[in-house]
């Protein structure tokens, strides 16, 4: 698979390549994740699982691939049921094996659903997360209406997203790794390297941190904040929906 620069894409044509990109990465994209990001991945899903407000009881997980966020939800929030929803269906299937195996059946569910365009009724949750998902969004913004449509008033939104840190020497040593190791990685263990280009141009193409939270402003949510996790590596946005 052959991947011109991404400001070259069509939305649709970007929609297309992701819906490729992680349907052929499928069983390689837990191993992956953990080696690359040195299982810090699963140290940010946690946080993220501390954000969710303490009384919510239905919890949405937009791009939920294969289903480590809603997983982490339902281990560390006991009584809280999740939907996780996704457009590429393989992913999910590998959601599903995984939370059979961990014993969590009655506690999500997973739905096929494009994120800007969500099958549930309005106000039906408390709240609605994203996970390394919004920025293979063309539409950003048209995903956060959706995810703060779904949330009842008060409840919250968030997202979490890897950006480049402020830090000068940690900024180039990041560059670096992203556009050298990742691909020479990802591609040595899935067989794709275009895909694992792929992952690198769209961290680098994505908002800043300031831009992220102008976006939660632009959506409508309030009391917006953002935590820098690992240096600035990836931060959690989260916004109250009004
Ligand atoms: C990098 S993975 C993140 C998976 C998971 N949230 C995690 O924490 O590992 C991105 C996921 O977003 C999904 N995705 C991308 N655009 C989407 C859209 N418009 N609607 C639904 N899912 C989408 C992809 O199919 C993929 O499973």
């Amino acid at each position: 698979m052959e991947l011109k620069p991404l400001k070259n894409w069509t939305p649709d044509e970007r929609i297309s390549a992701v819906k490729n990109i992680f349907n052929t990465i499928t069983p390689h994209y837990d191993l992956l994740n953990r080696i690359m990001s040195g299982r810090r991945d699963v140290t940010w899903r946690k946080f993220v699982v501390k954000r969710i407000p303490v009384d919510a009881k239905e919890v949405l997980d937009v791009a939920t691939g294969t289903g480590d966020l809603a997983i982490a939800i339902a281990d560390e929030a006991p009584g809280v049921h999740v939907i996780g929803a996704d457009f590429v269906k393989k992913m999910m299937r590998l959601a599903q094996s995984k939370t059979q195996n961990r014993g969590f059946i009655s506690k999500i569910d997973y739905v096929s659903a494009d994120a800007t365009k969500l099958p549930f009724k309005t106000g039906q949750f408390d709240a609605a997360t994203i996970a390394f998902g919004l920025r293979n969004i063309p539409n950003r913004l048209s995903a956060l209406h959706e995810m703060g449509r779904v949330v009842k008033s008060g409840g919250k939104v968030i997202t979490l997203e890897m950006t480049f840190p402020q830090n000068l020497r940690l900024r180039s040593f990041f560059k670096w790794y992203l556009n050298h190791m990742i691909p020479l990685v990802g591609g040595l263990i899935s067989g794709n390297m275009a895909a694992y280009r792929y992952l690198p141009d769209s961290i680098q193409d994505f908002l800043t941190p300031d831009q992220l939270s102008g976006l939660f402003e632009s959506a409508g949510f309030k009391s917006i904040r953002a935590f820098p996790l690992t240096f600035g590596l990836t931060y959690l946005h989260e916004g109250i929906v009004e």
